[in-house]
């Protein structure tokens, strides 16, 4: 008993002489407990990023992308304005990054920069300076997940050496040490670089290490991508990351329906296939697209290169995030006379939650209007506001909530200290909401509108990070639903209206 007490006060002790030290450094107390002391096993700690027999980086180690375009157009293309291209210079992730250094004397350095700048960390041409609060960035690192950051990954970190015994944190192993090239294909032969089969490249794995982020010192998942699907039908019928991300979205929706690999897919036989090279002999059945789009139309529209005119990547990502769900509704009037307006949203094609990874940012919601027959409004909800944000308190919000170690709600990842609600629909999953409202007008016409709404973050947290330069934040339409319900010869007779307008809309942003 006296052993346990003494144990107890030296925890005591141990615990205040830590916040003492961060409070006197001013240290976000969920980070103070930060070890940054380089290992063996993580010589870029808190990352755990690792090179190959532990051999040195050095600019030497990587191209640029332009290189490999000579002989490879069509990955190139997709990768150029992908968010992979875009891991370093976008501008929500750098403030926040300047934000979390501030807050943590830069102990986050390594842990963010080794997946947003995997080259500026390896060959340690990246830095902060806290002074002036500015990056100093060598133009190679600045090029972000590049062609060689992922086609130099010879292996993943053991899991017996990760942080929760799973994928995350950057846990590769790059080789550094020579050019060869990993990737999905056997045998195959460049007379630029030497080539290696890689069974990693063709498994989620090669993503688990960068889409599963782990609060390095509580554990928290603060994003969870890989976490999701890997319990998730597409898991269990071997439907990758790579099937829906490294094809088109016609291939992804059918993947999603059918589950089904898109090499069985005869109907888009033609497309898929292809070589890999310009320079190469053999067809392959597939050669993937490096678009890798997910939902972000914000950034990969503003950071658009000038020449991708139509913004390839921001509308792709508008066809994902509309192809996602389904929506289904239902009117009803009850005994005590009011109305129940049933929504149930599916995610029918994310092969992980939606939203997924930064879901304490992300937000999706359901907004719903009725009016009556001469417009007047019945109900409403997730609305936006003139600054255009919505009150998430009277709405029906898909997203985490994180809290630090404190209660306080935070969007900050290094200052995450648990997870107190999570709404976000599993992949195949559910999730239903009715709304109740009167038909305070006796009108004989209900005009129901509902519409599933996405966004990459809101307004007042963009503004919060770039100020003055923060752009307006877009929402998009995932679904919507319009119906009108007549009452006829003292029945509801509905007519279904179905939504035209998607179209338009994804060519103009
Ligand atoms: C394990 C790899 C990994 C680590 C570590 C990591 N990130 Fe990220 N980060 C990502 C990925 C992947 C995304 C994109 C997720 C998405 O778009 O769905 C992302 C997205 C973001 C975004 C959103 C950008 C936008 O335009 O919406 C911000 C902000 C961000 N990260 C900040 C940070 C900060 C700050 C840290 C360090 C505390 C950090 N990240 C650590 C992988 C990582
Ligand atoms: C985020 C990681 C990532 C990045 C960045 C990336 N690739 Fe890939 N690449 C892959 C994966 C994964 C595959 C294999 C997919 C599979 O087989 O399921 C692949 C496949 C390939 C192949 C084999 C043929 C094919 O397309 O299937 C070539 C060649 C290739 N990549 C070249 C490139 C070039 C050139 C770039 C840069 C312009 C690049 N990659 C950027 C992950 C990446
Ligand atoms: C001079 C032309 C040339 C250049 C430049 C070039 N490659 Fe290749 N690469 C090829 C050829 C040819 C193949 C073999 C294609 C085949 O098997 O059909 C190939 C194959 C590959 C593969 C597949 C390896 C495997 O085993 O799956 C990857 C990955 C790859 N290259 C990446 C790159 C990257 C990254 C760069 C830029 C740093 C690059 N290549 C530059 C010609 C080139
Ligand atoms: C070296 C780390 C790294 C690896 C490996 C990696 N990613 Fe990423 N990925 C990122 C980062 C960082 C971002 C986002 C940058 C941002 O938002 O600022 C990102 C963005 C994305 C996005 C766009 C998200 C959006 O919001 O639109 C998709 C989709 C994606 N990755 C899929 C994949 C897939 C599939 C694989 C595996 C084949 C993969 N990634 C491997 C680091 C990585
Ligand atoms: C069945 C197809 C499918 C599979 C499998 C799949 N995804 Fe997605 N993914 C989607 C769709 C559709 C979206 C757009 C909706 C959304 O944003 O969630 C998306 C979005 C994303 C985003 C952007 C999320 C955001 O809102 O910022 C990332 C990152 C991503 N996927 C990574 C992955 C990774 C990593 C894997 C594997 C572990 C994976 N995906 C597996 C279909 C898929």
């Amino acid at each position: 008993m006296r052993k346990i007490a003494s144990i107890f006060s030296f925890l005591i002790l141990l615990i205040t002489f830590n916040a003492l030290n961060a409070a006197s450094v001013g240290i976000n107390q969920d980070v103070a407990g930060l070890d940054t002391t380089p290992t063996i096993d993580r010589p870029f700690a808190p990352s755990m990023l690792r090179t190959k027999d532990n051999h040195k980086a050095t600019l030497d180690s990587f191209e640029n992308p332009e290189v490999c375009a000579g002989c490879h157009p069509k990955q190139y293309e997709g990768w150029r304005g992908s968010m992979h291209s875009n891991a370093w210079n976008d501008p929500i992730f750098l403030a926040e990054f300047k934000k979390g250094l501030k807050a943590t004397d830069g102990k986050i350095f390594n842990l963010c920069a080794g997946c947003h700048s995997p080259i500026g960390v390896l060959t340690g041409t990246v830095s902060w300076d806290k002074k002036t609060n500015e990056f100093n960035i060598s133009e190679k690192a600045a090029r972000g997940v590049t062609c060689d950051v992922c086609h130099s990954i010879s292996g993943a970190v053991p899991l017996k050496d990760t942080l929760t015994s799973e994928h995350g944190n950057a846990s590769h192993i790059i080789d550094t040490a020579t050019h060869i090239k990993y990737g999905p294909l056997k045998n195959s032969k460049s007379p630029y670089h030497e080539t290696q089969y890689s069974e990693l490249h063709t498994r989620a794995n090669l993503c688990a290490s960068c889409h599963n982020i782990i609060h390095p010192v509580n554990g928290t998942g603060i994003e969870r991508t890989y976490d999701e699907w890997r319990v998730s039908p597409y898991a269990q019928n071997g439907i990758i990351c790579q099937d829906c991300h490294m094809n088109s979205v016609e291939v992804a929706i059918q993947i999603a329906k059918t589950l089904k690999r898109p090499e069985t897919f005869e109907n888009h036989k033609a497309r898929l296939s292809g070589k890999a090279s310009t320079l190469g002999t053999e067809r392959y059945s597939v050669v993937h697209s490096h678009e890798f789009v997910g939902g972000n139309v914000i950034i990969s529209s503003l950071m658009a290169p000038n020449s991708l005119r139509k913004r390839k990547h921001a509308n792709i990502a508008k066809k994902r995030l509309q192809n996602a769900t389904e929506l289904t509704i239902g009117l009803s009037q009850r005994k005590d006379g009011l109305f129940k307006l049933d929504v149930d949203v599916f995610n029918s094609g994310a092969g992980h939650n939606l939203p997924t990874s930064l879901t304490q940012v992300r937000h999706i919601w359901i907004e719903v209007t009725v009016t009556d027959k001469i417009g007047r409004i019945l109900f409403e909800t997730g609305k936006l506001d003139n600054h255009n944000d919505f009150n998430e308190e009277e709405t029906i919000v898909f997203k985490t909530w994180a809290v630090d170690s404190k209660g306080r709600e935070t969007h900050d990842p290094w200052s995450i200290n648990h997870i107190v609600r999570d709404t976000t629909i599993p992949p195949k999953g559910h999730s239903k909401h009715d709304f109740v409202f009167n038909n305070k007008y006796n009108s004989n016409q209900l005009n129901v509108d509902v519409k599933l709404n996405y966004r990459s973050a809101t307004q007042h947290f963009v503004d919060s990070l770039l100020g003055d330069d923060a752009p307006t934040i877009p929402t998009i339409t995932m679904n919507h639903f319009s119906k009108s319900f007549t009452l006829q010869n003292s029945k509801w007779k509905e007519k279904i209206k179905t939504y035209e307008s998607l179209e338009s809309e994804l060519i103009n942003y």
